[in-house]
């Protein structure tokens, strides 16, 4: 008896080891290796599931950091705390588990208050929710502390995915600071947003010693990046899509292309749902902003319609490479 105790202590000890690697892969090196050891260890826990790989069933994707991510979660840009606390509400009320914010934002206050009064009412438990928020540029110090006001106006003891908003003048202190905090627990995975080029990513893997585990990007149907998405599959990296609509004021050029109301009008779905479900099937994490309920209900409505092969390749086809925005 005491020798099994022995034996199931070792066992128990080294998967906490294996779990521990995850976190640390050398990028760029032995990334196969490395992403076959996180999908291997999540496998046991998680029912087969592989790293990069959507699940459209549970609804999640498996990070490099061995992390669950939803697929589809609400944005919060433009929304005040008020709305965003109010919409954070309706997403976890209407099934969604992941919550998109930033710094920048300044709205993580309204979005922690939102997480709390779904958590109060029995909704949700924190852990059954994923918060992204981003930090906005800055050196390693202060990089340090943003991450604890980050967690202080959430009102959480850990975010789930932390993303240097956008390439910035100290990108490897600002990523060293958020390696750190993923070390002492304060944040669970760590990514990049708004790097589109490849030589952009390789200087992140270049200097870093976790490998992202998510780049966060405008994509749309008018600019779809397959090329980084095809790249970064190697390091396990899935692209999560901003502006999935085109953004505010743009939103009705994207619902209105023919290809996106054929496909609607032929599932009988809203254009919304459509474009939502060919960034999920394409392997897109999405998040589309909304302040109104009815809409963020209906964003969450994607999973009992599918798209076809050849739909999905009809609305790759409308990509033109034109971005919105040039940050
Ligand atoms: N990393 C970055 O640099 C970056 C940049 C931009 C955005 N983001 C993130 O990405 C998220 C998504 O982008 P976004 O919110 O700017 O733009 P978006 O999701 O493309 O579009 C938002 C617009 O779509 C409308 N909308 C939402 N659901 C709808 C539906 N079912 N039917 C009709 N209209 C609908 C919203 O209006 P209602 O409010 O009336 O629903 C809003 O006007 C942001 O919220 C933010 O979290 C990140």
């Amino acid at each position: 008896m005491k020798r099994l105790l022995i034996f199931v202590t070792v066992l128990i000890f080294l998967s906490g080891m294996t779990a521990c690697s995850i976190q640390n892969r050398e990028p760029g090196s032995d990334s196969e290796a490395n992403t076959d050891t996180a999908a291997d260890s999540a496998s046991a826990a998680e029912g087969g599931s592989k790293v990069g790989q959507f699940d459209l069933k549970k609804k999640t994707v498996l990070l490099n950091s061995g992390y669950e991510m939803p697929i589809i979660g609400l944005g919060t840009w433009t929304l005040n705390d008020e709305e965003a606390e109010n919409s954070v509400y309706s997403a976890l009320k209407t099934g969604m588990r992941l919550i998109d914010t930033a710094r920048y934002y300044g709205n993580e206050k309204g979005v922690g208050r939102g997480l709390q009064r779904a958590v109060d009412d029995g909704i949700v438990t924190r852990e059954e929710v994923f918060i992204t928020t981003k930090i906005y540029g800055g050196d390693h110090e202060r990089a340090k502390g943003i991450i604890n006001d980050a967690l202080k106006d959430l009102n959480v003891d850990y975010i789930d995915l932390l993303l240097i908003h956008q390439p910035g003048a100290d990108d490897e202190g600002v990523y060293k600071a958020m390696e750190e905090a993923v070390h002492d627990g304060r944040l669970r995975s760590i990514g990049i947003s708004n790097y589109y080029t490849r030589a952009q990513v390789d200087e992140v893997l270049s200097f870093a010693s976790i490998t992202p585990a998510v780049i966060q990007n405008e994509n749309h149907i008018f600019y779809q990046n397959k090329e980084l998405q095809e790249y970064v599959k190697q390091y396990g990296i899935v692209i999560e899509s901003w502006y999935p609509f085109g953004g505010r004021g743009h939103t009705a050029e994207n619902f209105n292309h023919d290809t996106i109301t054929k496909t609607a009008r032929d599932h009988n779905v809203t254009s919304a749902q459509a474009i939502l479900r060919w960034q999920i099937q394409d392997g897109y994490i999405v998040i589309p902003g909304s302040s109104n309920a009815e809409h963020i209900a209906e964003n969450y409505d994607i999973f009992d319609f599918e798209l076809s092969e050849e739909e999905i390749q009809q609305i790759r086809e409308i990509d033109i490479q034109r971005r919105y925005e040039n940050w």
